[in-house]
């Protein structure tokens, strides 16, 4: 469906771009990744699976898993500059800061290979991505707890490589716990790509124009980190902390009806989705899970629940078809990890890369190489002839 702009009709919603990898039907509720419903992929696949599936467009063979996965392992390491670069931040600068910086200096650290003409270069920019943003985001956690960053344990696999690296020290070996390992896999999967969204399609704006693939990403983690978007989870988890209890509950609700007031439930509502976000009901169960796992009480969980059990009943919200999206619980497992609220979304961003590099290969090899140029409804002065208002 295309649109038009001019200045008196208005304008027609406009596809931002055709692509193959994800489905979403926001009545329904449904998220496909490559035809294959979300809840499938997070009972039965992992992480690295999904993200051959998103980049290749087909589940992988045993042999094919094994060459990823492997390819994966052998691009972990940062160039060792990067390592000095970031002593540079200020130990408390937020993480997602540390981030987009870390990843836009890839274009200056990896910037021999990296012609978006060339498909070899493109698929090695997109690994080189995907295999280094746990390494980054570990970093970024060292450095903002002022610990000595980790290297990788290729030993390991994907999501046990992060923990090690973001809660092994130097000093003395790690245990891995397989409960956490398995929980951020999950939610991986879960965030790892959703068709056009904001940073998704700034990956695409910017690469549009031929610009590096370090520097479309670096553009992506950007808008991710806006409260709007990946940002709702940290603020979802500031948001629960502030309500404290149950009996807050309805004292919020009615701040986020108030027009006046700039509050909203955060965690709630989507573009897209009038309906469940199948992630969110995905992670609500994982939640429970999680927690009995690693005989944690928290009474956020509790508390989230009721809100939404609430909120649900909320003429406001039924009418405005508002319901709990992927944010609204994944907060409280990552705290059950120990992650700090400050890196939840550079989790987010570490999951999305894939779909960000997915999305952005698919661009590249497909028709829709033509620059990117949104347009607008005009609704400043009609053309007027210049007549000076001061004298000179
Ligand atoms: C993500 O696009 C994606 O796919 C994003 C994402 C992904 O995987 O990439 O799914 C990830 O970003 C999820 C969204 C995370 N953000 C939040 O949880 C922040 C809180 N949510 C809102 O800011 C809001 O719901 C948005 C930003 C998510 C959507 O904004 P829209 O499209 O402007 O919301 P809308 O058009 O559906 O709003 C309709 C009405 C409006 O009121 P009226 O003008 O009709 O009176 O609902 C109101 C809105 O003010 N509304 C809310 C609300 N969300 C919408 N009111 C109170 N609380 C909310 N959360």
């Amino acid at each position: 469906q295309t649109g038009y702009f001019t200045y008196d009709s208005g304008f027609a919603a406009t596809a931002a771009c055709t692509s193959d990898i994800t489905f979403i039907d926001g009545q329904e509720g449904v998220l496909l990744y490559r035809g294959y419903p979300i809840e499938q992929l997070a009972e039965n696949s992992n992480f690295m699976e999904v993200s051959y599936l998103l980049l290749n467009g087909e589940l992988p063979t045993s042999q094919e898993y094994d060459d990823f996965t492997s390819l994966i392992t052998r691009h972990t390491m940062v160039h060792e500059k990067i390592r000095s670069f970031m002593k540079g931040f200020q130990y408390d600068a937020h993480p997602m800061a540390m981030m987009m910086s870390v990843v836009g200096s890839f274009a200056a650290f990896y910037h021999n290979d990296t012609d978006v003409n060339n498909p070899k270069d493109r698929h090695l920019a997109a690994i080189r991505l995907i295999a280094k943003m746990p390494t980054v985001a570990a970093a970024v956690y060292k450095n903002y707890i002022g610990q000595p960053i980790m290297y990788p344990n290729n030993s390991l696999n994907f999501t046990e490589r992060l923990l090690h690296m973001m809660y092994g020290v130097p000093a003395e070996p790690y245990e891995v716990n397989p409960v956490a390992a398995k929980a951020l896999d999950l939610l991986f999967i879960l965030h790892a790509d959703h068709e056009q969204n904001a940073s998704t399609s700034t990956v695409r704006l910017v690469g549009s124009t031929g610009a590096n693939p370090y520097a479309s990403i670096a553009g992506g983690i950007a808008s991710l980190w806006g409260p709007a978007h990946g940002g709702a989870n940290e603020a979802v988890l500031n948001m629960l902390d502030e309500i404290g209890d149950v009996s807050q509950i309805d004292k919020f609700i009615a701040k986020a009806k108030d027009k006046d007031d700039p509050f909203r439930l955060m965690g709630f509502g989507h573009r897209v989705y009038k309906n469940f976000d199948p992630r969110a009901t995905i992670i609500r169960k994982a939640t429970h899970d999680v927690l009995d796992a690693l005989g944690i009480d928290d009474p956020r969980l509790e508390l989230a629940m009721k809100l939404e059990d609430i909120a649900l009943k909320d003429p406001y919200f039924v009418e405005r078809k508002l319901y709990p999206n992927v944010d609204f619980y994944s907060g409280i497992i990552y705290k059950a990890l120990n992650i700090p609220v400050q890196m939840f979304t550079v989790m987010f961003a570490l999951a999305r890369t894939v779909g960000w590099t997915a999305q952005w290969l698919e661009q590249h090899e497909t028709a829709d190489t033509r620059i990117g140029r949104p347009r607008q409804v005009y609704r400043g002065a009609k053309k007027r002839d210049f007549v000076a208002r001061h004298k000179r």
